[in-house]
């Protein structure tokens, strides 16, 4: 036998299953229906410039498409290199146990979106962990009317924390590593953040007219 296989052989396979989440990952825009044969999933960190770019196109392409024929779904997937990723979305995880509205939630994205370069590496750099929990605070009272305290609070508390992780190892699981990262109908699709609804149209509506016949259970 070859030396390498040998070696190989003796080294413990170690494999943690990430944990199986109780319910989808994942917010839906403008209500798409599960029944759209298009089901579009965008990987974003909320930090993360490139998706600034890429958000209100991916907006744009679902209002275009309609919720019947293109379901947008939304992962938040903080990025380590982007040091207050986290709490952004924690936040996120916050406001869905706080029982917002899913208009208040994207309009919490929305607003994370426009202040991103306040929330950068540099100019946090001098700021405590809990002064950027404040700032995110201030921040999502005026976008979706939560009380700052409670968001606060909740930034703080364990088992959004748990939550919020959950979200991220779905990512790690799905083989995610940068954002963002499109799939459409389960399928990676290496898109840039930059297309245009015209570019994302040249791959959606070839699928659209492909006869393909489902089984109506
Ligand atoms: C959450 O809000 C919805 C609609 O606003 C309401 O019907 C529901 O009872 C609320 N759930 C909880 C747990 O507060
Ligand atoms: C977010 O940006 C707006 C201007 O676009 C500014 O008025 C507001 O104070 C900022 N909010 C926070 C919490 O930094
Ligand atoms: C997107 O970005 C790339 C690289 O920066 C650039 O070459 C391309 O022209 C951009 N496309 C659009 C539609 O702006």
């Amino acid at each position: 036998m070859p030396a390498c296989l040998v070696l190989f052989a003796l080294i413990p396979v170690i494999y943690s299953q990430a944990p199986i989440l109780p319910r989808p990952d994942g917010y839906v825009y403008h209500n798409g229906s599960p029944e759209a044969p298009i089901h579009m999933e965008a990987f974003i960190d909320l930090a993360c410039p490139d998706c600034k770019t890429a958000w209100p196109i991916l907006k744009k392409l679902a209002d275009s498409y309609g919720p019947n024929k293109l379901r947008m779904t939304f992962h938040i997937n903080p990025l380590v290199y982007h040091r207050q990723a986290y709490y952004a979305a924690m936040g996120v995880r916050a406001l869905v146990a706080a029982n917002v509205s899913v208009h208040d939630l994207f309009n919490y994205m929305d607003a994370v979106f426009k202040n991103q370069s306040e929330f950068y590496n540099k100019p946090t750099l001098k700021m405590s962990g809990l002064q950027v929990i404040q700032a995110y605070a201030k921040l999502a009272h005026k976008a979706a009317g939560i009380s700052a305290m409670k968001f606060a609070n909740a930034l703080q508390n364990s088992g959004i924390d748990h939550t919020t992780r959950l979200s991220s190892k779905l990512a790690w699981e799905r083989g995610v590593t940068g954002t963002p990262s499109f799939f459409i109908n389960g399928i990676r699709v290496i898109g840039q953040s930059n297309w245009t609804v015209k570019q994302w149209k040249k791959v959606i509506d070839p699928l659209l007219k492909t006869k393909f016949p489902r089984l109506e259970l």
